[in-house]
């Protein structure tokens, strides 16, 4: 049984404080961690405080850079740091989110992402990986970066979009249910529909009302560039899938 305080790292994140949302509403003390809170996953500074009396850890954190071995350095810190405090003070588990498809990366923020769910899964706490698919949320992020003179650039891309407010909450039923036996080690959460990348970005510019015109490229300089077009992002046949839609995300109230 999972006690009252659960800590939620990467608490002020897109997906993060939908996870300390739920866990409030469900009635958990959700101990939130980042740097703007003064907690540091990476140097450790003031993670003993938030874990003191913690029973479970959520981990929904990243680093700032999507490059591999900064954010490999990030993974491997943060992740041994949860395990080595969380242990100490008698954490029971730790609910850590990746990303589908993850496993057949070569390169980029992929592999650090490998390297993370190793970390989490060989650590002395109990924990289980919930590889999602791609937020809503992270379209017009990806709008923003592949942006250059008036034209967004995106990779062909076939994905399952999910909202981030779905993937907290199958975080927050993992962090929270009762494990009477050992749980599977790497579930899986994406979005309702199988959607294409262009048209999504297309969607979201025509209802934001941005000038930026989408085009859909091949980016062969990508190592892992077939992955995007083969459908490794897509969820098994096992996956959670969860509501809304992109088209109904974009018409909620839920987009902040
Ligand atoms: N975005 C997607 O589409 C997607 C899809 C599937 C899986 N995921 C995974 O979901 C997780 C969360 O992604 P997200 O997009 O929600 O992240 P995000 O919005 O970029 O939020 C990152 C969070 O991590 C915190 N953080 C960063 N550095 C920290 C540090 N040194 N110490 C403590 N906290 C730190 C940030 O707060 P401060 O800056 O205040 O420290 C923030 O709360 C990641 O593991 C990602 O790989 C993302």
């Amino acid at each position: 049984m999972v006690e009252n305080r659960i800590a939620v790292a990467g608490a002020t994140g897109r997906v993060g404080r939908h996870v300390v949302t739920g866990l409030e509403q469900a009635g958990f003390v959700a101990v939130p961690i980042s740097r703007s809170v003064g907690v540091d996953l990476v140097g450790g500074e003031g993670l003993e405080d938030a874990l003191y009396g913690v029973d479970a850890v959520v981990d929904a954190a990243t680093g700032a850079s999507p490059d591999q071995d900064e954010a490999t350095r990030f993974f491997v810190a943060a992740a041994q740091n949860l395990h080595r405090v969380g242990s100490s003070v008698g954490a029971s588990r730790i609910v850590s989110v990746s990303i589908i498809g993850v496993d057949q990366f070569t390169a980029g923020y992929g592999v650090a992402k490998q390297r993370h769910e190793e970390e989490i899964l060989a650590g002395s706490v109990s924990a289980q990986v919930v590889r999602a698919s791609q937020f809503h949320e992270f379209v017009p992020l990806l709008i923003a970066w592949g942006t250059d003179g008036g034209v967004s650039r995106l990779q062909r891309t076939r994905i399952q979009p999910v909202a981030a407010r779905a993937v907290a909450e199958v975080l927050v039923e993992a962090a929270t249910a009762d494990w009477v036996s050992d749980p599977e080690r790497v579930v899986e959460v994406a979005g309702p529909r199988e959607e294409d990348l262009a048209a999504l970005a297309r969607l979201f510019v025509k209802r934001t009302g941005d000038s930026v015109q989408i085009e859909e490229v091949v980016n062969e300089a990508d190592p892992d560039h077939h992955l995007y077009e083969s459908g490794a992002l897509l969820p098994g046949a096992s996956a959670k899938l969860a509501g809304p839609t992109f088209e109904e995300w974009l018409d909620s109230n839920d987009r902040g």
